[in-house]
């Protein structure tokens, strides 16, 4: 039976989508900027032809709206498709803010394409993997990678572009966990609540661009605290579209806050490091690779765990 095994890293917004501009086909309203990062990775294997559909998370079958999620994507890869089996493993928590779907699309589009004979280059597939999550379009590649919004209405131009490699530049994102559960609203009704009740929604779209172009600049040059500010103020802004919907979208925690505030001790310190959160309540820190130790060691007494996380490398078949 034709199958295939795939290796994805999570991303990290630097500059954050939030808000689509078609649901269906996961296009965003605004663009954004991410980094891939190595040692977290969702490992996926697609079996083409078993006796009936069966989907496994960290080994356990998925049921339901999520199983159900993963066999309309692998229609889309192969409309006609046979049955299948998949079998996917993440070596982090999944769905708790750590970017785990974004991985996983990005891994499933590769094993699933391969697996069904196809060979796809990696922008066609970031045009497949974001149509499972908008996020996983920035994980076919590594290091950074913009995400250009597009305008056709089909998406054939909104998907990813690789910024620069993993070797670019010698950062590190350190990932205080403050709470391992599943996020209270899901990203898409999440932004579709933003988009529809926050006053602040139309001035988020509005800025997008200027931060993605100062982020874009700051990879370039290997400017961390002009990287650093605009990522804090794109996170800083998403999480005010958050908070003033109706009703509010409050993803912090107690220990999220405590982490922002020991962040912003750290800089005062003269350690350059700064926030990033996505919709969910773990703090993300960007600092330079060799002060990472140094800011997860200030991390830890208000975390669960703590993990020091480098650039990562592209999506890629692996043997089983
Ligand atoms: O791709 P989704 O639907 O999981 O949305 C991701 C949204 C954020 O993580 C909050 C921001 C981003 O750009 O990754």
């Amino acid at each position: 039976m034709p199958s295939a095994t795939a290796i994805a890293h999570p991303n990290i917004a630097l500059v954050k989508y939030w808000g689509k501009r078609s649901i269906p086909l996961n296009l965003p309203a605004v663009g954004s900027v991410s980094l891939t990062l190595g040692g977290y990775r969702t490992q996926t294997a697609v079996c083409w032809g078993t006796e009936r559909d069966l989907v496994f998370l960290d080994n356990e079958p998925l049921l339901g709206g999520p199983a159900k999620r993963v066999l309309d994507f692998l229609d889309l890869v192969d409309p006609g498709r046979p049955q299948c089996e998949v079998r996917s493993d993440n070596n982090f928590p999944s769905g708790a803010g750590l970017a785990s779907s974004a991985s996983a699309f990005a891994a499933l589009a590769l094993a699933a394409s391969a697996a069904a004979g196809k060979t796809l280059d990696p922008t066609a597939l970031s045009i497949v993997a974001r149509q499972g999550s908008g996020s996983a379009c920035r994980s076919l590649w590594g290091g950074f990678v913009e995400w250009r919004p597009g305008e056709r209405d089909d998406g054939s131009d909104s998907h990813g572009i690789p910024l620069a490699a993993a070797d670019h530049w010698d950062l590190a994102m350190v990932v205080a966990v403050v709470h391992d559960g599943p996020k209270p609203t899901g990203s898409t009704q999440g932004m579709e609540r933003s988009r529809l009740t926050s006053p602040f929604f139309h001035q988020w779209v509005q800025t997008s661009d200027a931060d993605i172009a100062e982020a874009r600049e700051a990879i370039a040059i290997r400017d961390l605290p002009r990287l650093g500010r605009v990522m804090e103020a794109s996170t800083f802004k998403m999480h005010a579209t958050m908070h003033t919907s109706s009703p509010p979208l409050l993803y912090w925690h107690p220990g999220t806050v405590a982490l922002l505030h020991e962040v912003a001790a750290a800089r005062a310190s003269g350690i350059e490091a700064w926030s990033t959160m996505d919709a969910g309540p773990q703090v993300k820190v960007l600092c330079a690779s060799a002060d990472a130790d140094a800011v997860a060691e200030r991390l830890r007494e208000h975390a669960l765990r703590v993990d020091v996380l480098r650039p990562g490398g592209p999506a890629r078949l692996v043997d089983a």
